[in-house]
């Protein structure tokens, strides 16, 4: 193969060798040694960091070996030709950004068009100006330079708006800390009753004589029963209260729903509200973190809760409804409280709040989470009064 680079590529490598010592790493794939050596000078001349491989098995390998940040590759080489070489780079992780300029003595129209096909990202016909080839290297390295600048800045934005989001989230659990004592302290009061008043009873059977040692085994298996009852709760209040990464697992919509009653129940009586649940007949599986759902579904209620304030007794009703609607398992909460302000679309943003004690965080931290599990959320007025706020999640198998 007969190619010539030209005198001028010398002089811009002289100039670029200045100006910064290292400009790039650049593997270089050529079946010709001739051609080989003389492209693999004139780019070290030019200031770049060169590897060679005089065919398309070693140019795997080493890139493999060690990622270029560029690839000068021949289209026509003995066994495996440029045009494979660029499509097993473009297969290998790691190695799938990697910008591939081809250098070929027949570029028409239809190599070229291979070339894009298979991931190329310029074409550069033989034989070469150097001055070119340098040319068309520097951009591809300034474009490719500029992509992991941007996709490491985005990791970084990413990586922040998790952490704000989960600190938030965090801070909004404790706001609902009181809520959930409350919740808490009302479910303990029933297995630690049931404890008690079967301690009484096994100290009477005790006292017996003959002592009823049967009945009294029988009672110590009860209070392990509602002692382990009054371990879960507290267990479930510790998830709920302290600050872990979310673990999505496989739930029961209507499960989730049903725990969240539990735990409002107190709450619910005191602000004498009834709480309604109209579950769907039928399982709803979703992928999601449970912990996480419950907080969506705590401060959907609690702001209808809030909503009810100014109802005369016996008006206040909160419903929970799940339905299955195609591919998507839906919770409502619906009241009958106030309604939404005017131009309520904004109830959504952070720090919006019409409550003199409000944080405006309940709805913006749901909307986080339910999308976070790839569901849409939303807020309208009901037609007899009140609002209804439902959320979508993807169902699953
Ligand atoms: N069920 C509802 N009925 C009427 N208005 C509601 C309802 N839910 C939310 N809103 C309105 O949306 C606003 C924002 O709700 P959001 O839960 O985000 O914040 P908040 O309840 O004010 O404060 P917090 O951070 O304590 O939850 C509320 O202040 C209220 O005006
Ligand atoms: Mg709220």
């Amino acid at each position: 193969m007969d190619q010539t680079g030209q005198a001028g590529g010398t002089q811009v490598g002289a100039q670029g060798a200045h100006a910064d010592p290292v400009r790039g790493d650049i593997l270089v794939v050529e079946d010709t040694p001739a051609s080989l050596q003389l492209l693999s000078r004139l780019l070290t001349d030019a200031g770049y960091r060169v590897r060679e491989a005089p065919n398309g098995e070693l140019a795997l390998w080493s890139a493999q070996a060690q990622a270029p940040e560029l690839v000068l590759l021949d289209v026509r080489m003995p066994g495996i030709d440029g045009y494979e070489v660029c499509s097993r780079l473009k297969r290998m992780p790691g190695l799938d950004e990697v910008p591939v300029i081809f250098l070929s003595a027949h570029s028409d129209t239809d190599d070229k068009l291979r070339g894009f096909q298979v991931g190329g990202v310029d074409f550069i016909s033989k034989p070469f100006q150097f001055e070119e080839v340098n040319a068309r290297v520097q951009s591809h390295l300034k474009i490719r330079r500029l992509q992991q600048q941007l996709a490491a800045h985005n990791d970084r934005l990413q990586k922040e708006s998790r952490q704000r989001l989960a600190e938030i989230a965090h801070l909004n659990r404790n706001a609902s800390a009181t809520v959930y004592c409350a919740a808490l302290m009302h479910e303990l009061n029933q297995p630690l009753a049931a404890i008690m008043s079967n301690a009484e009873a096994a100290e009477l059977f005790l006292k017996m004589n003959p002592p009823q040692l049967d009945d009294v085994a029988e009672i110590l298996s009860d209070i392990q029963r509602d002692d382990r009852r009054a371990s879960d709760l507290i267990q479930r209040m510790r998830e709920l209260l302290k600050k872990s990464d979310p673990v999505v697992q496989k739930l029961d919509l209507n499960d989730v729903v049903r725990q969240v009653c539990t735990l409002l129940s107190g709450e619910a009586r005191m602000r004498r509200i009834v709480l309604e649940m109209q579950l769907a007949p039928q399982v709803l599986p979703v992928a999601a973190d449970p912990i996480q759902l419950q907080q969506v579904l705590i401060n959907l209620v609690l702001n209808a809760f809030d909503a009810m304030a100014q109802l005369a007794d016996g008006a206040r009703a909160v419903c929970l409804a799940t339905r299955r609607n195609g591919n998507t398992a839906e919770v409502l909460v619906s009241d009958q409280g106030c309604g939404f302000p005017e131009g309520h679309e904004r109830v959504f943003e952070s720090f919006f709040t019409t409550k003199p004690h409000g944080m405006g965080l309940g709805l913006s931290i749901a909307a986080a989470i339910v999308q976070a599990h790839g569901g849409s959320i939303w807020a309208r007025n009901n037609a007899d009064g009140g609002a209804t706020v439902g959320f979508a999640l993807p169902g699953q198998p």
